[in-house]
């Protein structure tokens, strides 16, 4: 067989089987620094390259690349300059949807694990100062009554509407901020009545819970940042299990130290592995290591997925989940 597939990082079976049954594969031993990954794709040795949302496949590199696209194992694609890749005739494929609920779920244990303080709580029972039970113990808030503000609509914003409601949340959200448009009834489905959209402006003044669902780009880069922290309610608690840099993260210390906002529940990272200077310090804050998608079940999936996508475009097909317009082949 005449195919070749790039894998940068082990994935998951069937993934590997899938792409072994279409072709030979080369997975590499360890995450491969920018200017390898670089070679190796313009090596004309490969056909299709299986990406994970650290590689960086920008301009320059897509510019050399000899390569008929990229699969993602990801539903994010931030990490792929998608405008280059079409340019050059490169397909991109991704892996929607079958991590939306286990993404909406770590939302909703970010909003329970910071509303009832989880982390500070572990922590007192596993250093021994669990002493009996204490009137005025880690007093937390209610969620049950909260306002919970999903910044963005999509898929991920509905699954976590979905379990908020259940909780007895009200919810609000902001379709696609920093612009404000209205969805009609018609896309708001399941949720007419339920749901209230409201202004991006009023959004932030009025969330206790302020949950980040929108797609990392040039207009929602920094979304929440110094002002919008500021403009938040004193009591608000920010959730993003989106990307990092839709929030200033520098900004977001400052406003949990100063206590512009009460506390931050976070599965990404502005700098990723990085954290900003303090925010590891503040023991208002949960913090994840990007594990919205981690069930077994989920991470096989997008395995699948990302698997069939590779074929598909090695094979001269569109992948299953086509992230740019199709090309001229
Ligand atoms: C994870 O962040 C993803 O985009 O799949
Ligand atoms: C992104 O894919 C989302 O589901 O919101």
């Amino acid at each position: 067989m005449g195919n070749h597939f790039l894998v940068t990082a082990a994935i998951p079976e069937p993934g590997l089987q899938f792409l072994s049954d279409a072709g030979q594969v080369t997975v590499l031993p360890e995450p491969p620094s920018y200017g390898t990954l670089a070679t190796l794709c313009a090596s004309g040795d490969f056909d299709v390259v299986l990406t994970q949302l650290r590689d960086v496949i920008d301009a320059p590199l897509l510019a050399d690349a000899r390569v008929k696209g990229f699969s993602n194992y990801a539903v994010g694609y931030n990490n792929i300059d998608i405008d280059a890749a079409t340019r050059h005739g490169i397909l991109v494929g991704n892996t929607p949807g079958v991590l939306t609920d286990a993404t909406a779920d770590i939302a909703m244990l970010l909003i329970l694990g910071t509303a009832r303080r989880v982390v500070e709580a572990d922590r007192l029972v596993r250093d021994g100062n669990f002493l009996g039970w204490e009137p005025k113990l880690l007093l937390g808030r209610d969620v049950s009554g909260a306002v919970l503000g999903l910044a963005g609509f999509g898929r991920i914003a509905r699954a976590t509407a979905r379990r908020a409601l259940g909780f007895g949340m009200e919810v609000i959200f902001s379709p696609r901020p920093p612009d404000d448009r209205p969805l009609s009834d018609e896309e708001l489905g399941e949720f007419v009545g339920k749901v209230r959209q409201v202004p991006w402006a009023e959004l932030v003044e009025q969330n206790d819970f302020l949950s980040l669902h929108v797609p990392l780009n040039d207009q929602t880069r920094h979304l929440v940042d110094a002002d919008v922290l500021q403009r938040m309610k004193p009591g608000a608690i920010l959730i993003n299990t989106a990307r990092g840099p839709v929030v200033d993260e520098t900004a977001l210390v400052e406003a949990l130290r100063n206590g512009a906002i009460a506390g931050a529940g976070l599965d990404v990272f502005e700098d990723e592995p990085q954290l900003a200077p303090g925010l590891a310090e503040l023991p208002n804050t949960v913090l994840l290591p990007h594990v919205g998608s981690a069930t077994v079940r989920v991470r096989s999936e997008m395995a699948r997925l990302s698997a069939l996508n590779a074929v598909a475009i090695a094979e001269g097909r569109l992948p299953l989940h086509p992230v740019n317009a199709p090309v001229t082949a």
